[in-house]
């Protein structure tokens, strides 16, 4: 275990009390350092904004999971995605709208039937190592945008059955507009002003999410057309709620593919960004990393049955969003008026558990700002208390793709890593900005050669 912190991995001094102003510029920066420090509870109120900030897993376990049905999600969330992601989609619906529909996309994230598609995920990777193999590699590439396209193209694979219908880098170029207008939002929000005000980019995010809206509508009508086979549209094209007897309307099945293509590939997206960072940085950690491919996967493709012993390369990912976390924070809402860790909420206050410095407080992780994939061999997970590490959150609303996640990454990563070296490019430190996810701004400049 590395014994210092390694001051690449501290992006910014975090401040001594929460402002609007840092939270309009980059969320995770307007986080106290008390947070850090082991204080589970931070209180901020202004004029217009009653919030909590959570960092402590005893009062996580309470908000997630004892006490989940007593929250909803929070208004901020809503107002920020609801416009993409629709009011009623698995995503944003609440109470028996919710259950019916994760009850109904359940099957397929089922481990068998996430180790089935390991081809898939292994077909993609291998073609975005084909597309680095015919570039040039005198100059730094982008990773960030390679990781997305690799991404999109296994989500669209995944749940359309077939990978290239979708206009990959218009549905990219849509999405990053829209994330881009998030901040003016959120200052909206916070100070209860009505989103038809005007704010710069508002007109570009508008047409960005119509972009998105008509693509995901598109492929819904052409799969209504030819049913190829049982891919996750099938399933939710045939979702049926057992109660009620209700199926999707045409506008819940299009905003339920437009979660499952958004929610499913930015996300992991940056999880391989950042960690192809972290592996240029320390090439000795890289080096086993390919020596466990090496020595796992022989010809290039990953099968099903070797992702099991894939084990390091996972416990780099999991590291990798130890640091940064893909969702950086969680938030909700209390229904009615309750207490929580001594504190009395009503059904106006935010309540945020801030998985960035929980995942970097002191009081649970040794040397929290240094990357050491031996925080998750069995027996130090064993070690730690389960809810000081939430990249995909915990309780009913878990993520339901963790698992894909998790195995879509190993398998990308193991594939890149035994194809190519990665380099840092000097004097780059990136800074990781939160827009819903946490992306490094400007992009993941770094060096590649085949090995
Ligand atoms: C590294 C990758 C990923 C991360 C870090 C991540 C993180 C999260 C987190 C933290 C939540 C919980 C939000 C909350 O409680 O408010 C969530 C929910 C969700 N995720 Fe993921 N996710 C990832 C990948 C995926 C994938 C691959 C899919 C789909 C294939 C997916 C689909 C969803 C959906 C549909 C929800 C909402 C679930 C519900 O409310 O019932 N995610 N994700």
């Amino acid at each position: 275990m590395p014994t210092v912190p390694d001051p690449d991995l501290v992006p910014f001094e975090p401040p001594d009390h929460p402002t609007i102003r840092a939270a309009f510029r980059n969320v995770i920066e307007s986080y106290p350092r008390a947070l850090y420090d082991g204080q589970g509870l931070v209180r901020y109120r202004t004029r217009f904004l009653d919030s909590v900030l959570v960092s402590e897993p005893e009062l996580i376990h309470d908000i997630l999971v004892a006490r989940a049905d007593l929250f909803r999600r929070d208004d901020v969330t809503r107002q920020l995605l609801s416009p993409m992601l629709g009011p009623t989609s698995l995503f944003m619906a609440e109470g028996a709208d919710w259950r019916w529909q994760r009850r109904a996309v359940a099957p397929t994230f089922r481990h068998d039937k996430l180790l089935a598609l390991v081809p898939t995920f292994s077909t993609i990777a291998v073609r975005q190592v084909k597309r680095w193999r015919a570039a040039p590699c005198e100059q730094p590439v982008d990773v960030a945008e390679a990781m997305g396209q690799t991404t999109l193209e296994v989500i669209v694979g995944t749940v359309l059955g077939s990978a290239g219908a979708l206009d990959a880098q218009g549905f990219a170029r849509a999405l990053t507009t829209e994330l881009d207008s998030f901040p003016w939002r959120f200052i909206l929000t916070a100070f209860r002003a009505p989103l038809w005000l005007p704010y710069p980019g508002r007109w570009r995010a508008a047409r960005a999410r119509e972009h998105i809206y008509r693509e995901a509508a598109r492929l819904v009508a052409q799969r209504r057309r030819v049913s190829a086979r049982a891919d996750l549209l099938d399933l939710l094209l045939e979702a049926r709620d057992e109660e009620t007897g209700r199926v999707m309307t045409h506008e819940e099945l299009v905003r339920n593919l437009a979660t499952f293509i958004l929610a499913g590939h930015e996300t992991t997206a940056v999880a391989l960004t950042w960690t192809l960072w972290l592996l240029a940085k320390y090439p000795h950690v890289q080096d086993q990393v390919a020596a466990e491919a090496n020595a796992t996967i022989g010809s290039g493709a990953v099968e099903a049955q070797q992702v099991e012993r894939l084990a390091f390369t996972r416990q780099v990912l999991q590291e990798a969003i130890r640091l940064y976390p893909p969702a950086p924070a969680i938030s909700r809402q209390p229904l009615a008026p309750l207490v929580l860790g001594g504190e009395q909420l009503t059904p106006a206050t935010q309540v945020t558990i801030t998985i960035y410095p929980l995942h970097r407080n002191r009081r649970v992780w040794k040397n929290p700002d240094s990357f050491d994939p031996d925080r998750f061999t069995v027996d130090q997970v064993k070690a730690r208390p389960r809810y000081a590490y939430l990249p995909f959150g915990a309780g009913p609303r878990v993520c339901i793709g963790a698992s894909f996640a998790m195995i879509e990454a190993t398998v990308v990563l193991a594939i890149l890593v035994h194809a190519f070296r990665f380099t840092a490019v000097t004097g780059h430190r990136p800074h990781p900005v939160a827009r819903v996810t946490l992306r490094p701004r400007g992009g993941m400049p770094l060096y590649i050669e085949p090995r």
